[in-house]
């Protein structure tokens, strides 16, 4: 089995490359960028650039399995043309890849793909499950359900598909475990807004797992990655801090001024999404990280 990755350059990439090359599995890569191109048996590099609709379309020989991870990082400022950029890394990725396997002879059978639970609306106290009509309308909503509407597509062409809709994803590799950290570290962390929002977070190692184990059982559909346990922006703040061993005395740090600082990108780390991992859990998927110190621990100590 062959697996083509796009994104696998990125801090959840890394993590499954890794992951698959344990269990034996080839990868080949689409990168963005010419110098992250490696040439090695199990770990192929190739150029594209889907702006452009630009592929090399021996990226799919022998690939009967493609990770869609592509994305521009929704954590850098919301500039309008940022804002497309996040868009468009999306869309246009999917069509281009869409448009190849068109015009080729492949054994692409499987598809599986990261969304986002930023698709389901603000709430303190709803919980929401895959099957959720009423969906977000704000710019990172909109952005998903356009994403995921270009990822059904592929069902035209016969490929099987899974969509990930992933929480916070905790790593030691970066994204916003350290953002987090960092300043708590400095003794000037703070809960962020009222605190309460919702945090559906995820071990980087279950959300690799649970990339693993849809493929071998084919599984189909909307996935909820998230850990059974959420909780409030407060409460992982108290979490982060006792894990490395800092206080936090400083009151939070107001929406107002998170929307001075961040501009509309505030939402992020406002919006509340109380998220169930009870539909992975159905398909016997088992988290190794259901509480946030136990995740904590293992990723900051
Ligand atoms: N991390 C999270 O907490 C989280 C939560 C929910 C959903 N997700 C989604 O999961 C996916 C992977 O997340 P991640 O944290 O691993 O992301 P990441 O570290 O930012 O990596 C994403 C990869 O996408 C490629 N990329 C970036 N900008 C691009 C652009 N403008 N056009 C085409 N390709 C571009 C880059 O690969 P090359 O440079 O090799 O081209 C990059 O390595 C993303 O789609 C993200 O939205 C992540």
């Amino acid at each position: 089995m062959k697996v083509l990755i796009t994104g696998a350059t990125g801090m959840i990439g890394g993590e499954l490359v890794e992951k698959f090359h344990g269990l034996g599995i080839d990868v080949n890569y689409l990168t963005t960028s010419k110098n992250k191109i490696q040439s090695k048996d199990n770990f192929q590099g190739y150029y594209w650039n889907p702006k452009e609709g630009e592929i090399d379309l021996e990226c799919f020989e022998d690939v009967s399995i493609v990770v869609n991870l592509v994305g521009a990082n929704v954590a850098s400022r919301w500039t309008t043309s940022y804002k497309q950029e996040i868009l468009d890394s999306r869309k246009e990725s999917a069509k281009t890849l869409l448009k190849s396997l068109h015009k080729i002879d492949h054994e692409v059978e499987y598809l599986i793909s990261a969304s986002a639970i930023g698709i389901y609306p603000d709430s303190l106290t709803k919980l929401y499950e895959e099957d959720e009509s009423n969906l977000n309308d704000n710019f990172i909503g909109e952005v998903v359900q356009e994403w995921e509407k270009a990822i059904d597509n592929f069902q035209e062409l016969g490929i099987k598909i899974a969509k990930l809709r992933i929480g916070l994803v905790l790593s030691d590799q970066g994204g916003a475990l350290e953002k987090i950290k960092q300043p708590i570290e400095f003794y000037a962390g703070a809960p962020l807004g009222s605190g309460k929002q919702w945090q559906s977070w995820i071990h980087i190692e279950d959300l690799c797992e649970m990339f693993i184990h849809c493929i071998k059982k084919q599984e189909t559909g909307v996935f909820n990655a998230v850990a059974p346990q959420p909780v409030s922006n407060k409460e992982l703040t108290l979490a982060v801090a006792n894990a490395i061993g800092k206080p936090i005395f400083l009151p939070n740090v107001p929406a107002s001024v998170l929307r001075l600082l961040l501009g509309e990108m505030a939402t992020i780390v406002l919006s509340s999404q109380y998220v169930s991992s009870k539909k992975i859990e159905s398909t016997g998927f088992e988290f190794s990280y259901i509480y946030i110190d136990r995740a904590l621990q293992n990723l900051l100590q």
